[in-house]
């Protein structure tokens, strides 16, 4: 049976540690093809800091225009949503019966894959090529091939590898300088980076917001795509009365739900494949893993998937839930109009309509009272009572007053 190695990415663009790492899977592993499979581009994200699909295919056509067994698959640009490794794998095996993959990870993703979303239906599909790095050498990785075989079965190839110090972000900044990278990509790629004046155009600002709003209403529940709608309307009003920026609160308050439909799976997963600290309660109770989660994969996805990277709307994001001592005005705003926006109705002290009310005259008490609703209702309900909460309601405690 014909064995391809795959070798997965965002290339953007493709530099010679890639290229490295090609030569060496070939040498160690020979496989009679090496697939190169670019990520998905996030939408919308600036040409200067991402060439387009086709400008990252055809970099890596022009490299593998050199080779004979080098090929570039297109699977994961044509996935819906955000892509998984074990999605991609059953698919391309599906479609490929008759070659036998070989799915090549660096040793940091391999440290971690017993996290990934379905780890054993990655080993069901594929085997894996595992390269060592400086910090993460053969011995650990052979540990780990071992703890990974008793608990997915698989089979798993080490490749001894020094890695080239060098990274995309690096490549992007001195093309966009105008400097030279000869050396550091391939040869055709560097042509190809230089035909096509990528990566030197001046940073963009602002973001498409009726674009997020209507990927948001294809990724949401009709009832949370409302209530989102409300979150962006209510922090726009709030950022203008308190002269935070407006446009920011609302792609924050558009996106703050983004990851709500995901599910605990996913979110733990999530969270573990991106070094997010998940709790031992987010751990065992779906139901708090739900409502604590999404904010924090929430952001990531409005990383990832929604081109966001600016830190304030990200923390806004992140921390919508639970809030925070000392939260920046961004983070109260998303915060508030989360709880006040016009689609909610829940009941609480002192009355809903009274903190909406106190939202547009003092934020921080109304950060106070929101907080404290909440609080009493969890402990009311006896549910769980998660501690950063309680030192939201702590530090906001000095704002109370009097009514
Ligand atoms: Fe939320
Ligand atoms: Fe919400």
């Amino acid at each position: 049976m014909k064995r391809a190695a795959i070798l997965g990415g965002s290339f953007n663009p493709m530099h010679i540690g890639h290229a490295e790492m090609i030569e060496e899977a070939r040498r160690v592993l020979a496989p009679d093809e090496l697939w190169l499979m670019p990520a998905k581009k996030p939408p919308h994200k600036a040409a200067y800091e991402y060439a387009g699909d086709e400008h990252r295919v055809n970099m890596l056509k022009a490299y593998a225009s050199d080779f004979d067994d080098v090929f570039v698959d297109e699977t994961e640009l044509h996935m819906d949503g955000f892509t998984y490794t074990a999605n991609t794998m059953k698919l391309l095996k599906d479609r490929h019966t008759d070659i036998n993959f070989i799915f090549l990870m660096g040793a940091d993703s391999a440290k971690n894959f017993h996290n990934w979303y379905k780890p054993e239906v990655i080993v069901e599909n594929a085997e894996l090529g595992l390269f060592s790095r400086n910090d993460i050498g053969k011995e650990e990785l052979e540990e780990l091939v071992d703890s990974l075989k008793s608990k997915f079965g698989g089979v798993y190839h080490i490749i001894d590898f020094k890695p080239a110090d060098i990274s995309s972000t690096m490549i992007r900044s001195l093309a966009g300088e105008g400097k030279d990278i000869k050396g550091l990509v391939p040869e055709k790629v560097r042509e190809y980076i230089e035909k096509a004046g990528l990566y030197s155009k001046e940073p963009e600002t602002g973001y498409d917001k009726e674009f997020l709003i209507s990927e948001m209403e294809k990724a949401l529940k009709p009832s949370r795509f409302k209530h989102s709608l409300g979150v962006m309307e209510t922090a726009k009003e709030l950022a203008t009365i308190y002269g935070a920026d407006s446009q920011k609160a609302e792609i924050a308050g558009i996106l703050h739900d983004c990851a709500k439909n995901l599910g605990p799976d996913k979110l733990r997963n999530l969270c573990c494949q991106n070094n997010i600290p998940v709790s031992e309660r987010e751990k065992t109770d779906d139901n708090v893993a739900d409502a604590l989660l999404h904010s924090k994969v929430g952001a990531l996805l409005a990383k990832n998937l929604y081109n966001v990277d600016d830190k304030e709307i990200l923390d806004a994001i992140y921390y919508h839930t639970v809030g925070r001592p000392e939260m920046p005005l961004l983070e109260k705003i998303i915060y508030l109009a989360d709880f006040i926006e016009p689609s909610r109705t829940q009941n609480c002290k002192p009355g809903l309509d009274v903190i909406r009310k106190l939202a547009k005259t003092d934020i921080d008490r109304a950060v106070y009272y929101a907080t404290k609703a909440t609080v009493d209702y969890v402990t009311e309900k006896g549910r769980y009572l998660n501690p950063e909460s309680l030192e939201t309601l702590k530090y906001y405690s000095r704002y109370k007053g009097e009514f």
